[in-house]
């Protein structure tokens, strides 16, 4: 499964990020450089898909969120949405294989019911072949926002509340975490985004409360494993503190 990597990987596997989230930007600008349509941009974008799956499993990524169609996405035109699920079909079916060759589980979040027919049987048919692999888990965010995860989540909440299942005391951070798409998954320890725009965009609002923040100018169709084992280098000098005093720093010892 060997990916084409120019450089010898020095990461230190003690401080890899176990859950890597991408939000994979730019085909859109890739396709309009070389003076193509922005479908010719989207297919790119799902080779680099391909190839960054591949490389997180070698890099030893145990959990990797990919946002691949947002809730605002169904806004585009209906020609290009036509083509995103297409290529996402494509992809479903074509690497078959390879996750299972790679022992890697594919699970959706979002509002996957929203997604053609097709691309759902597609989807379930994968998620279930993979089922029992345990070396990484692939989540692409599909119909996703972090905005509608959220309010999904607290009706839930409140129609528990209504049936006495709950009592309004109940909740706390970890009950609302497990009506979350993301439930029993560790929050993201690093955040990557693509084609240099600074914002989150509805992605993984509440779980990226002490995410690390990453930002490339590269255009998602040339994202490589090379440039990501860099991000994970500069992942790996960060100084997380979650709020606190780093203990070199602190007063009391
Ligand atoms: C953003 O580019 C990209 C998306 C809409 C999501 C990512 C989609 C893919 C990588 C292709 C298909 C996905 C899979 C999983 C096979 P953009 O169109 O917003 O780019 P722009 O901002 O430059 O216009």
């Amino acid at each position: 499964m060997k990916s084409n990597s120019t450089q010898e990987v020095t990461l230190n596997p003690e401080t890899l990020p176990s859950h890597v989230a991408i939000i994979m930007d730019g085909n859109g600008r890739w396709a309009k450089k070389k003076l193509l349509n922005r479908i010719k941009g989207h297919e790119k974008g799902s080779q680099a898909v391909s190839s960054i799956v591949t490389a997180a499993r070698e890099l030893n990524i145990g959990m990797l969120t990919l946002y691949a169609f947002s809730t605002e996405n169904w806004s585009r035109p209906k020609t290009e949405v036509k083509a995103l699920m297409m290529l996402l079909k494509k992809f479903i079916v074509s690497q078959r294989e390879d996750l299972s060759k790679n022992n890697i589980r594919l699970n959706v979040i979002g509002q996957k019911h929203k997604l053609p027919l097709d691309v759902q049987k597609e989807l379930d048919t994968t998620m279930e072949l993979t089922k029992d692999n345990n070396k990484m888990l692939l989540n692409l965010a599909l119909s996703y926002g972090s905005r509608e995860e959220i309010t999904t989540a607290v009706k839930q909440i409140a129609k528990k509340i209504k049936l006495k299942i709950l009592d309004p005391g109940d909740i706390t951070q970890n009950l609302i975490c497990d009506h979350l798409y993301t439930k029993a998954m560790p929050d993201p320890d690093l955040i990557i985004r693509t084609s240099g725009e600074y914002r989150l965009s509805n992605f993984l609002l509440w779980q990226a409360a002490y995410s690390e923040i990453y930002i490339c100018d590269t255009l998602w169709p040339d994202f490589t494993k090379d440039e990501f084992v860099e991000i994970l280098k500069n992942f790996q000098k960060r100084d997380r503190r979650f709020g606190k005093v780093a203990c070199s720093t602190s007063n009391d010892g």
